[in-house]
């Protein structure tokens, strides 16, 4: 059974592919709108969501097949009373697939575990490999290639968001470079580090880790933060993160230290004047509302590539 827990589990291979077919179903292709007749996703969320939600329940609808929104705080399992084992077993009798955006990664690596249908990480406190996929599709996109390009991330490497885009950097030969603090809370996870090295040296990737944000920015085809204050922390570690975070702020100092022609993202959520200055979020090189409309076109592809794998398509004659 193929899952999409993580981008580490997946192949060089399987990471292009689903690039590609996203770039070509964006084209809108013959055959798409019934490529996943019939078929239901189940939507677990334990946290909030504007785009993860709204893009998995479009790309099921625009495919012909229907999403069920599900919030867990309200369910037998958020009660306390149904185990994890217990409700995947239960829902892979009535859904073809079941996203989930969970706190602990260890609770989806478990759905995983007992479901008899593909699961998708919508986003743990670890990982966000949906949004890498698209951010891919956005690079590639907007340069025709996505190896040998670089990507400077600023702010908290210890990150989910960040996480995934160094697993989807390292597997495609995107050089990375994040500037972050020096403090180890804000470091990368040692594991995620760790095998992103490795994927890198297998691309031929450079992975790099400097404090210094203007070093980092420096040759970017693109500049990336995410918020200081993801859904999973608590307001009161609002004051101590902003202190430390405050010097990566992306700033157009810092974008004027990138190439000419270099791209701001974000996933969003954003807060204009914290991570990021307005003037560069509501700026031309800011691409962001493309790089979340990329969201819908690349969890089709990783819906149709889970659920319907014999689906080929074939562009439009215009
Ligand atoms: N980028 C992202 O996942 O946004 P949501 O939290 O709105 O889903
Ligand atoms: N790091 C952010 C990403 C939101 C899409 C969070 O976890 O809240």
């Amino acid at each position: 059974m193929m899952h999409l827990l993580s981008l580490s589990d997946w192949t060089r291979e399987q990471v292009e592919d689903a690039v590609r077919l996203a770039a070509l179903l964006k084209a809108g292709p013959a055959g798409y709108a019934s490529a996943l007749r019939g078929r239901i996703l189940l939507m677990m969320f334990e946290k909030p969501s504007l785009r993860t939600r709204l893009s998995f329940e479009a790309a099921m609808l625009q495919t012909g097949g229907h999403a069920i929104h599900y919030d867990v705080g309200g369910s037998p399992l958020g009660k306390g009373k149904e185990t994890l084992a217990d409700t995947a077993r239960t829902a892979s009798r009535f859904v073809g697939a079941i996203m989930a955006r969970l706190y602990r990664q260890s609770d989806l690596v478990e759905i995983a575990r007992h479901a008899t249908v593909p699961v998708i990480n919508g986003l743990t406190d670890v990982e966000h490999p949906c949004q890498a996929l698209g951010d891919l599709l956005t690079l590639r996109e907007r340069r025709g290639h996505l190896a040998g390009l670089k990507v400077a991330f600023l702010g908290d490497g210890n990150n989910n968001v960040t996480h995934s885009l160094m697993d989807a950097c390292s597997k495609t030969g995107v050089n990375f470079a994040l500037a972050c603090p020096e403090s180890r809370e804000y470091l990368p996870l040692p594991e995620v580090a760790e095998r992103t090295r490795r994927a890198a040296a297998a691309s031929g990737a450079r992975m790099e880790v400097v404090h210094d944000p203007v070093e980092a920015a420096a040759g970017a085809d693109a500049i990336y933060t995410d918020t200081w204050v993801s859904y999973h922390h608590g307001a009161d570690q609002k004051a101590e993160r902003t202190r430390m975070l405050e010097p990566f702020r992306v700033t157009a100092g810092v974008m004027a230290r990138a190439k000419p022609d270099a791209v701001f993202l974000h996933c969003l959520p954003a807060e204009r004047g914290a991570e990021v200055a307005a003037e560069v979020i509501d700026g031309p090189r800011s691409i962001v509302f493309d790089q979340a409309e990329n969201r819908l076109h690349a969890q089709k592809a990783v819906l149709l590539r889970l659920l319907n794998p014999q689906y080929h398509p074939q562009r439009t004659p215009l």
